[in-house]
Order: C-alpha cells, then structure tokens, then sequence
C-alpha cells in the first residue's frame, strides 16, 4: 500500500544526499510537476526555483489560474516563450514529429533558464506512465528523456531528478492531498505537456490552434462536475470521403447509416504499439442510442481506423473545422472507457461549437483506449 508519509520521508532523503546547488523545477499547474515541485522544495528549499513556461498552447487564461492555484505554496515565476514554440512547430504536421519538437524547444529554453540562474538540476514531474509508453514506442512524451538514455547533462548541462517516477497518478493524487495542494490543482484533469499543440489535429496554424482554445473552453465547461477523468476538444479540417466498406459493417444499426473517412490519421494503440490511424466518422440516426458506444467495435476490428466518431452536427457545407468532443473515464490513463453520455447534452454542447462560424460539424468521439488512445496524437 502507497503511504504519503513514508514516501516522503525516503524520497526527501534521497534528494538532499543528491548534494543539489540549485534546482529549476519546470511546473505545468497539474497535479505530477506541481506535487514534484512541493516534494522538492521539502528538501530544497530556497535552492528550488519553480518555473511555468507560457508556451501559447496553454488553455484560456490558463496561466493566470495556475499562478493563483500556487499562491502561498511555490514562488512560481512565469517566462513567456511562446515565440520559440511558434516558430518551431507552427506549419508542422505530423503527430511525432510535433512531440519532437515540442520536447526539443521545451528542454532549450529549460536549458537556458538552468544557465541564467547558474542552477545544476532540473526538476520535473515524469510518472510512471510516461516512461512506460514512452520506451514502450506508444507515443513521445514530451519529458522522458533519461529513460530513452539520453544524458542531459551532456545534452542540455543539467541532471534530472524526477520524484515521483516510479507512481501512478492516483498515488500522485493521494500525496498531493496529503501535502496540501489546493483541490484546483489534485483534482485538475490531466492535460498533456504539448498542450493544444497536439489537439489542434494535422497541420498547425495559427487559427486552428484559436479554434481549439475556444472549443476546449465550452467543452470542459458543459462537462464538468460529471466525475469524468479527462475531457476536451480536439479540432482539425472538415476533409473527408465516404467509405462503402466501412459503411457496410455497420448498415444494419439503423437506416442511411454512412461512414466517413477524414484525411488526418489518429493514433491508436493495438497489441503493445501504436498505431497512427484513420479516424471514421458515422452520420446518420441509429436505431438504438446505446449502440453508438459499441460503433467502435464494428469498425476497428481488421483495420486501421483508431478512433471512430458520431456526428452530432453538421452544417453540410465543405471546408471549415471538425470539433471533436472527446470525453473518457480511467484510473491509470492506460486504459479507458468512453462515458454513456446524453444525446440530448451532447447535442446542446455540439450546438454550441457550431455558432462559431469557422465550425462546420461536431461529432463525439466513442473509442476506448485501446484501441484509440485517449488524445489524437
Ligand atoms: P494517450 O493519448 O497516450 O494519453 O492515451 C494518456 C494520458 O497522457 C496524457 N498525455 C501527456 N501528458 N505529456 C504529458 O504530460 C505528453 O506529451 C502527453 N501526451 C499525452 C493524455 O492527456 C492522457 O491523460
């Protein structure tokens, strides 16, 4: 059984033996580097500097609302690097290779504030989770480093101390408790380092990434409270073709059943690796509303579809972005389950995204992990 007491106590230990001159402690506002950075500075004290980066992929005054959840607990500074993060992945399209960019500028400009402040390690928040998929080729998280053997110390001039590596989030969550941290930070859902930049889907722009920003504030809003464990938009560009194949698989689930294939891929996880995939799109009424949460099954069995999606709206022209809301219930976000939520309050949230002029369809995406993973890329 995971004590909060006893863990602290071993890992503060270990930390102080480590004979630190100074520490950058890289914070997010959620709940892993934020519980890091607490547990650190039990040990650190004043030789922790805790630091959030704006990296223009943060959510609607998202800076701000981390800065006022840390009040009182870490003297978080905040440094501006949007421009840097711009200017690397601004244009760029591939899933993996966005990850990789992302992780590159991030250790940079990490690499520049250890220099700036003649500090020696680098705090941060890794979690079991992350190296596991990670080194297990599922996806580039964008702070695994030592695990891939790279040595940051060589690469980047500093050492990496990551306390909490070896727990699962919800230990995370029960230590985070246990010192305090704010319910605004402990029960925030986990949001991916890349930020937006991987739920702005295929090619990033400028404008698709304000799309994004304004889709995830409706969502999280109208799903929140729900006791769900991770809910967001995810928005792209409305190209698609019809698929006859695939629309066969599911014809007898109601009458003018079509299934659409968007020219983005997907990632997913099969078997023990990821799968960068199609994502299916299925319009039209089913007989049945619960069978739209076993849609899936019929249409990722033998081929390589990772996440299939309902429509919930459409204006029926062409052109124009397709939001995505994708909602899921989980304890260690290696495996998930797609809420039964309402049509009805589906429906009313889709309506909502469709006044945005540059929305052309919404559509909630009903795929567990596996075989879809739980972002898009
Ligand atoms: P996937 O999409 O792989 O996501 O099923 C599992 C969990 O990890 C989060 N995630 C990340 N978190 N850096 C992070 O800190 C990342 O690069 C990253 N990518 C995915 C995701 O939001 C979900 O909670």
């Amino acid at each position: 059984m995971f004590t909060p007491e006893e863990f602290i106590g071993v890992i503060t230990r270990e930390i102080r033996k480590l004979n630190v001159k100074c520490a950058v402690a890289a914070v997010s506002g959620g709940v892993d580097s934020t519980t890091s950075a607490v547990v650190a500075r039990l040990a650190l004290g004043d030789k922790l500097i805790p630091v959030l980066f704006d990296t223009g992929f943060m959510r609607l005054n998202e800076t701000s609302e981390i800065i006022n959840n840390l009040t009182g607990l870490l003297p978080i500074r905040l440094i501006d690097v949007k421009e840097e993060f711009y200017r690397a992945m601004i244009n760029m399209s591939d899933a993996e290779e966005k990850r990789l960019a992302f992780r590159s500028t991030f250790y940079n400009v990490l690499s520049r504030v250890v220099k700036d402040n003649d500090c020696d390690w680098v705090v941060q928040g890794t979690i079991a989770p992350d190296w596991i998929e990670t080194t297990g080729g599922i996806k580039t998280q964008h702070n695994v480093l030592a695990q891939l053997g790279i040595e940051t110390d060589k690469v980047y001039g500093f050492k990496l101390l990551e306390p909490l590596k070896d727990l699962y989030k919800d230990q995370v969550r029960v230590l985070a408790r246990f010192l305090k941290i704010p319910s605004a930070v402990t029960e925030r859902q986990p949001f991916p380092g890349p930020g937006l930049s991987i739920r702005a889907v295929g090619r990033l722009t400028m404008e698709k990434l304000e799309v994004t920003r304004w889709s995830t504030r409706i969502v999280e809003e109208r799903l929140s409270g729900l006791g769900l464990s991770q809910w967001f938009a995810a928005v792209w560009e409305d190209n698609r073709t019809t698929s006859d194949e695939l629309s066969k698989r599911i014809k007898d689930l109601g009458s003018g059943l079509t299934v659409d294939v968007f020219s983005i891929k997907g990632t997913g996880v099969k078997g023990d690796s990821r799968e960068y995939g199609s994502v299916a799109l299925v319009r039209g009424k089913l007989s049945s509303w619960s069978d739209v949460f076993n849609l899936y099954s019929r249409l990722t069995y033998g081929t390589n579809v990772t996440h299939v999606i309902y429509e919930l709206a459409s204006k029926g022209a062409s052109g124009g972005y397709f939001a995505a809301i994708r909602a899921v219930v989980t304890d260690d976000y290696m495996t998930a389950n797609v809420p039964m939520l309402s049509e009805s309050l589906l429906s009313s949230i889709a309506d909502e995204l469709m006044s945005n002029k540059l929305i052309n369809a919404v559509g909630f995406d009903v795929t567990p992990k596996p075989p879809a993973t739980i972002e898009f890329e």
